[in-house]
């Protein structure tokens, strides 16, 4: 297994049959594949961990993902949307603190339509010309994320979920489509946005071939950044009586993650901090922490999955023990962009 690593490191790719190899025999070798992952980060990001402001502005949601608590049908949802105002207010707030990249995300809230967004994005850049505006607000039309685009936007986060049509079939309802979903990711790359893909680990149907083929499809693409967590169940979803995903086996797809795509920027994310991974995370290969910059009267309302963290390390305001507790393992938190490095 050891030489699998190696070559991971060298090729900075596997086939389908070694990366199985790679996930189901991961026992012996995963200190080692840690290491070797830590060591590609380091050699484009160095130490360096960038941080993200995450504003949560909306949680109604057209969709009905079985997976997530704020999906359509769930009617024990306290929803709110922010208006521009508060939008403005926690950029104001995240900028003094040292973030400068503010990430829009939100459901599929129609009420955010291209106008509106337009204007508060237009607002955000000539207000932080210094800053990336990052958006994770759905499926959309090519026109649309144009629009977003051309008003200043630099980045978008979509999750692809899962690349089998089998598995990602049992995720959502009949209307959401893996096809639409990459002809999505792949507008938002032709208009020249860093694009993130990526997928929940331990999703309820998911086989380690299915975690192969997320790899694979993320490779091929060469993402910007990439979004993986382990799934939580909600307790008001259909999923409620599932398993949580596995640490290890989040790490593990981490740490690939890193190799396969030196250059990625890639989060260690609130759902595995939920489960006590973060600075696992990092150390890891991941370099982007996205802490909580919302409104404090709406934090406990973005709940995707039970238990999500959104007090103390996750929270924006308490930037400076973040910073202590990563200084204490090697990493330090910088006041930049953090844009993707080309090399
Ligand atoms: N557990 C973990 N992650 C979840 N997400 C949604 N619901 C859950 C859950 N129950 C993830 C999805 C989505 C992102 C915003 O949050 O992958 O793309």
């Amino acid at each position: 297994m050891k030489n699998l690593v190696d070559k991971l490191y060298e090729n900075k790719n596997l086939d389908r049959e070694e990366l199985y190899a790679l996930l189901s025999n991961f026992n012996d070798v995963k200190e080692y594949l840690f290491k070797k992952a830590d060591e590609a980060r380091k050699s484009v990001y160095g130490n360096d961990v960038y941080i993200r402001g995450l504003i949560e502005i909306s949680n109604y949601c057209e969709n009905d993902c079985f997976y997530c608590g704020i999906r359509k049908s769930n009617n024990k949802v306290c929803r709110y949307r922010l208006n521009k105002e508060e939008i403005y207010e926690c950029a104001k707030k995240g900028y003094e603190i040292g973030f400068r990249t503010f990430v829009l995300q939100g459901g599929e809230d129609l009420y955010f339509d291209d106008d509106l967004l337009v204007e508060i994005i237009g607002t955000l850049r000539k207000t932080y010309p210094d800053c990336a505006i990052t958006i994770s607000l759905g499926e959309r039309s090519k026109e649309s994320y144009l629009k977003l685009f051309e008003a200043g936007a630099n980045r978008y986060l979509l999750r692809h979920e899962s690349i089998n049509k089998h598995h990602y079939s049992k995720l959502h309802p009949k209307n959401l489509t893996i096809d639409n979903r990459v002809r999505c990711l792949q507008d938002l790359k032709e208009i020249g946005f860093q694009t993130g893909a990526g997928m929940m680990i331990g999703s309820p149907f998911q086989t380690l071939e299915n975690i192969v083929d997320d790899l694979m499809f993320l490779k091929e693409h060469n993402f910007e950044m990439v979004g993986i967590g382990p799934f939580i169940s909600h307790k008001d979803t259909p999923f409620k009586d599932m398993p949580n995903g596995d640490v290890e086996l989040t790490l593990v797809v981490l740490a690939i993650v890193r190799l396969l795509l030196p250059n990625v920027l890639l989060p260690s994310t609130t759902a595995l901090n939920t489960i006590n991974g973060r600075n696992m995370g990092i150390k890891v290969g991941c370099n982007v922490i996205m802490p909580n910059l919302s409104p404090n009267n709406v934090r406990d309302k973005y709940m995707l999955y039970d238990n999500k963290i959104s007090s103390n390390l996750e929270a924006g305001e308490n930037l400076k023990s973040l910073q202590n507790e990563l200084n204490l393992i090697g990493y330090n938190i910088v006041i930049d962009r953090g844009d993707y490095k080309n090399n």
